[in-house]
C-alpha cells in the first residue's frame, strides 16, 4: 500500500518533490508539465472562464503529506498564499495517523434551491396547495435535467416555509435536489426557474428570487479523529480542550478558530477548481445555525483520556463541470487525490480542515503561534530580499539565531554573503 508519509520532504527541491508525487499519484509527463507551468491555463481558456480577462494569477501549489483517511493514504493538493498552512496540515496529519488517521462520512449530496413567493394573500392555504402538487413540481424539475436523473439524482423533496419579513409574510419553497457529483448550482437554479410559473399559478403570488442556498445542510461532510494521549501528552490534551472551550463559547474567538479550519479547507477547494466562496459562506452560516456563532469542530477527552475531535460542515463541491473540468491544474489536483466521487472529495476537505484546526490550537495552547511562523517568515523575507539556494538558508539561519527577522536585516545579510 502506498504511504503518504515522508520525512524530509521539505528539504527536497520542487523538482524532486514532484518526482515523489508523480510516483505516488501516477502522473503522466503532461500532468507534470501542467504542475510546473503557471501558464498552463492559456489565455483563451482564461478568457472563457471569467470576463474582462487581461492575464492570469499564479499561486503556489503545495502538498499536504501524511494524510490517512478511512485507512487510505492521500497526498493533498493545497493552493495558498499563506506560509505555514501546508506544513501545519502535514504535521497534524502525521500525529493523527499515529492513532489511526481520519474517519469520515457524509449526509448525501442534496442541494437546496429557494423560490421566494411574494404577494400571497393566503400563505397557509398556499403552502398546503404547493405540497399537494409535489409530484407535478418534481416532474417539471426533473424534465430539466434528464442526465442527472439517469444517474440517480434529481429533485427529491419539497419544503414550504412561511417566513416573516420586514415587508410582511412570504412563502419560501425549497426544492431539494440530489446533484450527485456536481456542485449543483446550475442544475438547481434551472429547476427553480422552471417551476416558478406553476408556483405562481398555484399560489396567486409572484415568484421573485430563484436561487440555490449555500447553507447546504443536506450535504454535510464529517470527519473525526482520536489522538491517543501518549502521542501528544496528557497535559496537551487538556490544553487543547481549554483552547476549544474558548472558541465554543465566544464568537470573537470562534471566528479565528474557524479561520484556522478554513486555512486547510480553502486551499483544497481552490486547487480542485471549486467555489471557495460557496464553501466559506456555507461554513460560517452553519457555524451559527443554532443562533449563536460557534466552532465548526469539537474537541473532547474520551473515557480513556484520549483526545477526540470532529468536524461537520456543508460541503458543496463537485467533480464535474465548472473550473474543475476547465482548469488544467485543477484536473491534475483531482487526479492527485484519486477521488471517485464529490462526496469523497468533500470528506477529504473536511479532514484537512480538522487537521489545520488541530495544528493551530495545539500551537496556540503550547508554544504560541509565532515560534513556528518565525522560520517561514524569515524564509519569505530572505526570498523577498532576493536570496536563493544556499545563501538563502544561511540568511534564514542567522536571522532566527539572532531573533532579528526583518527585511532590512535580510537585505544586509544578503549583501554581506554576496560580497564574500
Ligand atoms: C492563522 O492563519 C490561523 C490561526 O489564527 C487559527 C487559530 O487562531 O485557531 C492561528
Amino acid at each position: 500500500m502506498k504511504q503518504s508519509s515522508y520525512s524530509g520532504f521539505f528539504k527536497l527541491s520542487p523538482e524532486e518533490r514532484l518526482r515523489e508525487v508523480t510516483e505516488f499519484c501516477n502522473l503522466t509527463s503532461e500532468e507534470q508539465e501542467i504542475l510546473k507551468d503557471p501558464n498552463c491555463l492559456d489565455m483563451d481558456k482564461a478568457d472563457h472562464m471569467i470576463e474582462n480577462v487581461i492575464g492570469r494569477f499564479a499561486l503556489p501549489l503545495g502538498v499536504g503529506l501524511n494524510f490517512k483517511i478511512n485507512g487510505k493514504d492521500y497526498l493533498i493538493p493545497m493552493v495558498s498564499e499563506e506560509p505555514s498552512v501546508v506544513a501545519a496540515a502535514s504535521n497534524a496529519a502525521k500525529i493523527i495517523r499515529e492513532s489511526g488517521g481520519f474517519t469520515t462520512s457524509n449526509t448525501g449530496s442534496v442541494m437546496i434551491a429557494q423560490i421566494q413567493i411574494t404577494d400571497v394573500a393566503d400563505p397557509h392555504f398556499a403552502k398546503i396547495v404547493i405540497e399537494e402538487n409535489k409530484e407535478k413540481i418534481k416532474t417539471l424539475c426533473n424534465e430539466k435535467d434528464p442526465i442527472l436523473v439517469k444517474f440517480g439524482g434529481g429533485m427529491e423533496e419539497l419544503e414550504v416555509r412561511i417566513i416573516e419579513s420586514i415587508i410582511g409574510k412570504m412563502v419560501i419553497v425549497h426544492l431539494k435536489v440530489n446533484t450527485l457529483d456536481a456542485m449543483g448550482a446550475n442544475a438547481v437554479n434551472t429547476m427553480a426557474e422552471a417551476v416558478s410559473p406553476l408556483l405562481e399559478e398555484l399560489t396567486g403570488g409572484k415568484a421573485f428570487l430563484r436561487i440555490l442556498s449555500n447553507l447546504a445542510i443536506h450535504r454535510l461532510a464529517r470527519s473525526r479523529v482520536k489522538i491517543k494521549k501518549e502521542t501528544i501528552g496528557e497535559d496537551i490534551v487538556d490544553k487543547i480542550i481549554t483552547a476549544y472551550a474558548f472558541a465554543e463559547a465566544d464568537p470573537f474567538r470562534a471566528v479565528t478558530h474557524n479561520k484556522g479550519i478554513m486555512n486547510g479547507i480553502i486551499p483544497v477547494v481552490l486547487a480542485t477548481g471549486n467555489d471557495t466562496r460557496a464553501i466559506e459562506s456555507g461554513a460560517h452560516a452553519y457555524a451559527s445555525i443554532t443562533g449563536r456563532y460557534t466552532s465548526l469542530t469539537t474537541w473532547e477527552k474520551d473515557k480513556n483520556g484520549d483526545l477526540v475531535g470532529t468536524i461537520e460542515l456543508p460541503m458543496a463541491v463537485g467533480l464535474v463541470g465548472g473550473a474543475t473540468k476547465i482548469h488544467p491544474t485543477a484536473r491534475v489536483a483531482v487526479k492527485m487525490l484519486g477521488v471517485k466521487s464529490a462526496a469523497e472529495l468533500g470528506e477529504i476537505i473536511a479532514s484537512v480542515g480538522l487537521a489545520n484546526n488541530f495544528a493551530a490550537i495545539k500551537a496556540l495552547a503550547t508554544e504560541g503561534i509565532q515560534r513556528g511562523h518565525m522560520s517561514l517568515h524569515a524564509r519569505n523575507l530572505a526570498t523577498v530580499a532576493g536570496a536563493k539556494g544556499e545563501v538563502l538558508e544561511l540568511i534564514v539561519a542567522q536571522m532566527i539565531k539572532e531573533k532579528n527577522v526583518r527585511l532590512e536585516y535580510a537585505q544586509e545579510l544578503l549583501k554581506k554573503f554576496n560580497s564574500k
